[in-house]
């Protein structure tokens, strides 16, 4: 809630020593979403070189880290047009930085599934996938149908990661747990035939302290992703 008048609802800040910009009035959550912000700082550490597929990217806070990281690419996919139109402006705040500069942008607006599944088709690979989905269980009762979406996105981005690279990907529906999330995604992997070597299990930032079990919403798993035999 914004109590009082905003000269201005774009407001300009530093997330790790990156700029953005957030729209505090019309954007989702607060503009941006900075439950993400240890996460994406842990992707900038693992990017150099990469070709970065970043689903879900809303304003572009995993690609930016991405580039910072010396990403060589980075595609964006959301269904929203105005997100993307932001994410493309939040790389252009940190062209000061060499490698942003460097760092090839793509966008696709659609549904994730969609272009995923086009991707695929079009033979893309990525060394790096982000699959950072809006919130599927708001009630206990649809949390076997979110469970069944989580698989269904770690098997589209699993046919479009290189063998060796890695899998990003979280959950932000409170209902989940953090368990029942893992197993989703290895159940994914072995239906498509890949190993998955967890590199982190990781949460929302310090800055969101969990005071209560609800509290606890943002799962986030880091996999490498192997062909079976190897
Ligand atoms: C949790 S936010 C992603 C946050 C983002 N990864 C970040 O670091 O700021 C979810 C995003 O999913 C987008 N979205 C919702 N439904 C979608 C769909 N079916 N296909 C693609 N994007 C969708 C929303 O527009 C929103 O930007």
């Amino acid at each position: 809630m914004v109590l009082g008048a905003l000269d201005r609802p774009v407001v300009r800040f530093s997330e790790g020593g990156l700029a953005f910009e957030a729209d505090v009035c019309k954007g989702h959550k607060t503009g941006h979403f900075l439950d993400q912000r240890d996460n994406r700082a842990r992707l900038r550490k693992v990017s150099t070189g990469a070709r970065v597929l970043d689903v879900y990217a809303c304003t572009g806070g995993f690609s930016v880290n991405a580039a910072a990281g010396g990403a060589k690419l980075v595609h964006r996919v959301d269904v929203s047009s105005p997100a993307l139109a932001a994410a493309s402006r939040n790389m252009a705040l940190n062209r000061s930085l060499p490698q942003v500069r460097r760092c090839r942008e793509e966008d696709t607006a659609g549904d994730a599934m969609a272009v995923m599944a086009g991707l695929t088709r079009s033979r893309r690979r990525f060394d790096i996938v982000v699959v950072d989905p809006p919130a599927f269980a708001s009630r206990r009762a649809h949390v076997p149908r979110a469970l069944r979406s989580y698989g269904s996105l770690t098997e589209l981005a699993l046919q479009l990661v290189e063998p060796g690279g890695l899998l990003v990907q979280s959950s932000c529906s409170t209902r989940v747990g953090a368990d029942e999330f893992e197993s989703a995604i290895r159940g994914a992997a072995e239906r498509s035939g890949v190993r998955l070597t967890e590199v982190a299990r990781t949460a929302h930032g310090v800055d969101h302290p969990v005071g209560f079990a609800q509290g606890a919403y943002l799962k986030a798993v880091f996999a490498k992703v192997w062909p079976l035999h190897r």
